[in-house]
């Protein structure tokens, strides 16, 4: 694809849609961001590493690196309290070529806002700009950040953190349009989406409460936003970033993505894990189909390949053109 047709650039890097899928860390693992960049999602974001379990080398985190070549832009996040962590993480980071590093700014747990990652990082814009000022000037490439709006409804600093962000060196600033404290409820404001993206000159991508391909053209147009982050709404509908509505999907063609989905996670996990992961998508695949409770329930238990396959047979959703 050609540079003039880029959605949107992450310093000189094009991303060629404006539909992006979320970081959800358990959901968006290399298999589901494979699946929904081959449907139209613009870049892969990596779920967030803890910077100093990184360090400390620890397997589950090095694990996660995997991307596929087809997945690029790829972004790595990371998330700390300590500056010197993010550093050396990132450069770290830097060495499996991922193509931006983003800053997490937005992670509501409780364990980690806390101790002033994540979202307790917004407590701190100084400290925030600052992180992206050190990772800017050490790193090769472009480093990004993902907010919230704010700690709570009586510090929605979000133009500040914006501006330390983009004064700081950023070349990309994602908004969930919550506070920390709204967690994933409430409505999402996508008024504040619009205040950033008149107040800064990086590109913007929003998120929150996009939950249908509608909600796409409301959100772009509501806030100018250079591109859409879809978390929740991804899971089990990929077409989302077709963009395609889901009641528009025949039955057979879910059921051949289901196939597709399964097989690219059996080359990525073992045979009873990628059964167990899998069955966060299933769920969200079957929503729209009222199975009966037993097959429902069977399809959602199988353990084993054979009987999995069975029980999407059973359900319709076999794929139409086994082996492939
Ligand atoms: C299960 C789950 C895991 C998430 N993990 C991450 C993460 O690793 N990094 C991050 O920045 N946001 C994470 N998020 C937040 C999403 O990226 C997104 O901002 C949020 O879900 C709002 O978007 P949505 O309404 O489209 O889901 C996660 C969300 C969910 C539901």
């Amino acid at each position: 694809m050609d540079e003039a047709r880029a959605a949107f650039h992450i310093g000189s890097i094009p991303v060629h849609s404006e539909l992006i899928l979320a970081p959800m860390d358990g959901i968006s693992d290399a298999p589901f961001r494979s699946l929904c960049r081959s449907f139209g999602s613009g870049m892969s974001y990596v779920p967030f590493l803890h910077a100093r379990e990184l360090l400390q080398g620890r397997r589950k985190s090095l694990a996660l690196l995997n991307f596929q070549p087809d997945e690029r832009p790829v972004v790595y996040q990371l998330y700390d309290n300590n500056e010197d962590n993010l550093s050396r993480a990132a450069r770290q980071l830097q060495e499996h070529q991922p193509d931006v590093i983003d800053i997490n700014m937005a992670c509501s747990i409780r364990s980690i806002s806390a101790r002033g990652a994540g979202a307790g990082l917004l407590r701190d814009p100084r400290k925030a700009g600052k992180i992206i000022r050190r990772l800017s000037s050490e790193l090769e490439i472009p480093v990004s950040a993902k907010i919230r709006l704010g700690w709570d409804a009586d510090s929605m600093n979000y133009l500040e953190v914006a501006r330390a962000i983009e004064e700081n060196g950023a070349s990309l600033i994602a908004v969930h349009a919550r506070t920390r404290q709204q967690r994933f409820e409430g409505k999402a404001d996508w008024d504040a989406i619009a205040a950033i993206k008149q107040e800064v000159g990086i590109p913007v991508i929003g998120n929150g409460d996009v939950r249908s391909v509608e909600d796409i053209g409301k959100l772009k147009s509501h806030s100018g936003c250079d591109a859409i982050m879809i978390g929740r709404a991804a899971i089990g509908n990929p077409w989302i970033f077709a963009p395609r509505p889901r009641t528009a999907v025949p039955r057979q063609e879910v059921g051949a993505v289901i196939t597709l989905h399964l097989e690219s996670m059996l080359r990525h996990y073992a045979e009873t894990h990628a059964i167990m992961l899998l069955r966060k998508h299933l769920v969200r695949y079957i929503e729209p189909f009222s199975l009966p409770a037993p097959l429902r329930e069977r399809l959602l238990t199988a353990c084993d390949l054979p009987t999995l396959r069975d029980e999407l047979r059973q359900a319709g959703l076999a794929d139409p053109h086994p082996g492939v």
